[in-house]
């Protein structure tokens, strides 16, 4: 038993997307969220910059108490999650762009991957990519100009479908039956995608594995929270708390915090 908190980071608003996958599995562990919005968006910056800012905010989670680390941002997991791992002791939880479970699902053969520029240039996505797309179509497209709207809370609206339209339409063209959506702050794009893609089209982000795993993780350690506990998150931002207060849906308190490199 360990009733220490978990600490989730993302570059921004992305995670709270992850965060809330595992308040749903988790209800007796308490989290400490990061959003470092400061230094968004992390996906148009190289591996030795992502790697900096992500051992920055490990430091930070540890020294809040952390007992685990859920890396909820595909760019930070795939540039520096192998760091992260070789440098703390502490079990760390990343996600990937589920190319797996896209692959063995298609029908029509043909995957999308919206991903950020970090992402779809990382080793660690080529890797998982190679290995499980052998017998498929994969069409990649950056999601350029998308993490900086929705930092704002701009999820929806004209702004939004014109730049989707963009990264979407020639997947279509392409004849995709599967997009995954590789960005944690992709998720908040749903309904806006849902209303230019076929029903017929299947959305996966890997949100719901990341709970799933972590809660594996916590077993195997022997270090879940007892059944006393009750949940409870406490949220810190490097950038605007007035920003991530628009994606927490409980009114808890966001404090700002400054974490120098
Ligand atoms: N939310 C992050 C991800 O999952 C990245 C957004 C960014 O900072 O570019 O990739």
């Amino acid at each position: 038993m360990n009733n220490a908190s978990i600490g989730v980071f993302d570059s921004g608003v992305g995670g709270i997307s992850i965060l809330k996958a595992l308040q749903n599995e988790m209800p007796n562990e308490q989290f400490i969220y990061l959003a470092d919005s400061h230094n968004a968006p992390y996906g148009s910056k190289d591996a030795a910059s992502i790697t900096a800012l992500c051992q920055n905010n490990t430091e930070w989670l540890l020294s809040k108490g952390a007992k685990l680390i859920v890396v909820a941002c595909n760019t930070a997991t795939t540039n520096a999650i192998e760091a992260l791992r070789d440098q703390y002791s502490c079990p760390f939880i990343g996600i990937e762009p589920a190319i797996k479970p896209a692959a063995l699902s298609t029908k029509s053969g043909v995957v999308g991957v919206l991903a950020t520029e970090g992402t779809l240039s990382s080793s660690l996505f080529h890797n998982t990519a190679s290995m499980h797309t052998q017998n498929i179509k994969v069409i990649e497209k950056i999601g350029k100009g998308l993490v900086p709207l929705i930092e704002k809370g701009i999820t929806s609206g004209l702004e939004i479908e014109n730049l989707l339209h963009l990264f979407i339409d020639p997947m279509l063209d392409a004849q995709i039956d599967t997009l995954v959506l590789g960005c944690t702050h992709y998720t908040f794009l749903i309904p806006a995608l849902k209303k230019m893609l076929p029903n017929s089209i299947q959305i996966i982000d890997g949100r719901d594995a990341v709970a799933r795993q972590t809660q594996f993780i916590l077993e195997k350690n022997k270090i879940l929270a007892s059944k006393e506990q009750q949940q409870s998150t406490v949220y810190y931002t490097t950038g605007n708390p007035k920003e991530l207060q628009k994606f927490v849906s409980e009114d808890g308190c966001i404090e700002k915090v400054s974490i120098t490199l």
